[in-house]
């Protein structure tokens, strides 16, 4: 038996919606037959899929990140504006692809507009710097009457687009990016931005490359370094996390939220030691924008390594089971356990790379698995954020040792009076009784139990069988002041009373 008690003092913040995130890459068909195919026959008069912008709509995604990844880093954001018969087709060196810039600048900030999401632009500076930054800022954002601003006037787009989070590169720590830095070049080049783009506009939110994941050498050294130079002028330093079950090991994997909350808590540590040197008050958060379950060990680099560059190729479409979904949903509680210092968070990414989308080129787009807990947790999370105290079990992982059984946060909206509970079983093998105490909330009465849990962890959603995973009501009931659930095995719960 396992007891917790929720309380609207156990405040941690207010949720943050952009914790929703998503990313979109020109990687794979993640673009082109992702979100944009203009021989679809849902497509937009601007050649975006209409059966994927729904499901965009309905996954609740508030921010998108575009347009890399390492993509961004060979990118020249000029080929991709303009008339789209006079774009030229270029060599996109970070996945080997040949793209064709139908989609641009201009296009993805109106699709944007149309499905209703923030978007959060990365700017190359990986093989380009300073200037050609400025330059597309005042593209983007510019008032007509100077240079860049007046072409996107002229491409037809009066109004600037107003993009308020900016990345200053992606992932410059990796070897693997067109353009990698030592901490120390990147540093400086990235202060040299964010001081211009401030100059631009004082109010914009400016992301900082942090690690591209914990086990990089230079990981603690690199964002201390980078924020010693950049902590006046950027708000954000970004984490990437992806998991999977490494050596078949599928205990540690249900149990990744371990990481990803230690990962957060040590990235924040870092920033406030920078801000304890300077003696500061400014807090700098974490831009979580790119994590997911992710089987880099299955696909990865052998797809990549193909010698014919070709348009839109199918890379890294991974298929999610029941049991991804799981860890998604947990990770979601993580973020959600942080809102109080990660400012923005994206899932990577949002149509077949890596997706909870997959679709069909000319055929049909479903929900994966993932995407599941993703809309719930953004449909239901609302108000403050709550810690649940208690014991919660412990479960022995190899990669992290001992964890709690059950991950769990709640969420609280006092003007209407909704508790959301969102919980996962981090067990394998062994079911839970869980008590909830909510005496401090008065009466309380269940509204809904969705849950994912399925006996086949292993069972996917496919074009045939789209909805073989899905939600389904869970087993749980008030009691007095108390609820009192049933957590299977490798489950994930969202429950709401009120
Ligand atoms: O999301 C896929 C890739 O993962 C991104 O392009 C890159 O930033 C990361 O390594």
């Amino acid at each position: 038996m396992i007891t917790s008690t929720i309380d609207p003092a156990f405040t941690v913040g207010q949720v943050n919606s952009l914790l929703f995130g998503t990313f979109v890459e020109h990687l794979g068909r993640c673009v082109y037959t992702g979100i944009y195919e203009p021989a679809h026959p849902t497509a937009d008069a601007d050649g975006f899929r209409g059966d994927v912008a729904a499901l965009v709509r309905e996954l609740g995604a508030t921010v998108v990140r575009y347009p890399g990844g390492n993509f961004v880093s060979n990118y020249r954001w000029e080929d991709g504006v303009g008339p789209r018969d006079q774009r030229p087709r270029v060599l996109d060196l970070a996945w080997r692809s040949i793209e064709t810039n139908q989609v641009g600048t201009d296009d993805f900030l109106a699709w944007c507009n149309r499905v209703g999401i923030q978007p959060m632009l990365a700017v190359n500076l990986g093989n380009r710097g300073l200037a050609e930054a400025v330059d597309y800022l005042e593209y983007v954002n510019g008032t007509a009457g100077t240079r860049y601003a007046d072409q996107r006037v002229g491409n037809g787009y009066a109004k600037p687009w107003d993009v308020r989070l900016w990345c200053l590169g992606n992932e410059m720590d990796g070897p693997w990016q067109i353009g990698h830095k030592t901490p120390l070049e990147y540093a400086r080049v990235a202060q040299e931005v964010a001081r211009a783009y401030k100059t631009f506009d004082a109010d914009l939110q400016l992301v900082a490359c942090g690690s591209s994941n914990t086990t990089m050498p230079t990981f603690g050294e690199w964002e201390r370094v980078v924020l010693e130079h950049c902590f006046d002028d950027v708000e954000l330093i970004s984490a990437h996390a992806y998991y999977e079950p490494v050596g078949g090991d599928e205990v540690s994997f249900l149990a990744a939220s371990t990481h990803m909350d230690r990962f957060i808590r040590d990235v924040v540590a870092t920033a406030d030691h920078v801000a304890a040197m300077r003696r500061s008050e400014k807090r700098i958060n974490v831009s979580f924008d790119e994590w997911n379950v992710w089987f880099a060990a299955r696909h990865g680099e052998q797809e990549v390594e193909r010698t014919e560059a070709s348009e839109a190729p199918e890379l890294i479409q991974d298929v999610y089971n029941a049991l991804d979904a799981v860890v998604v949903g947990s990770l979601l509680i993580t973020l959600l356990r942080n809102t109080d210092r990660v400012g923005v968070a994206c899932q990577a990414q949002l149509v077949n790379a890596i997706a909870p989308i997959l679709t069909v080129e000319g055929g049909t787009a479903w929900r994966q698995t993932i995407f599941h807990p993703f809309a719930l947790t953004a449909r239901h999370a609302r108000g403050t954020v709550l810690v649940l105290a208690g014991d919660h079990g412990r479960i022995d992982t190899p990669a992290y040792g001992e964890v709690e059984q059950v991950w769990a946060v709640a969420t609280y909206d006092a003007e209407s009076g909704d508790l959301a509970v969102f919980a996962v079983n981090r067990s394998l093998t062994d079911a839970a009784s869980w008590t909830v105490r909510l005496g401090a909330f008065g009466d309380l009465r269940l509204v809904e139990h969705l849950t994912l849990a399925e006996d086949d962890r292993n069972a996917v959603n496919s074009e045939d069988a789209p909805d073989r995973v899905v939600p389904h009501p869970g087993v749980s009931a008030v009691a007095g002041s108390n609820l009192e659930v049933t957590l299977p095995p490798a489950s994930w719960h969202c429950i709401r009373l009120t």
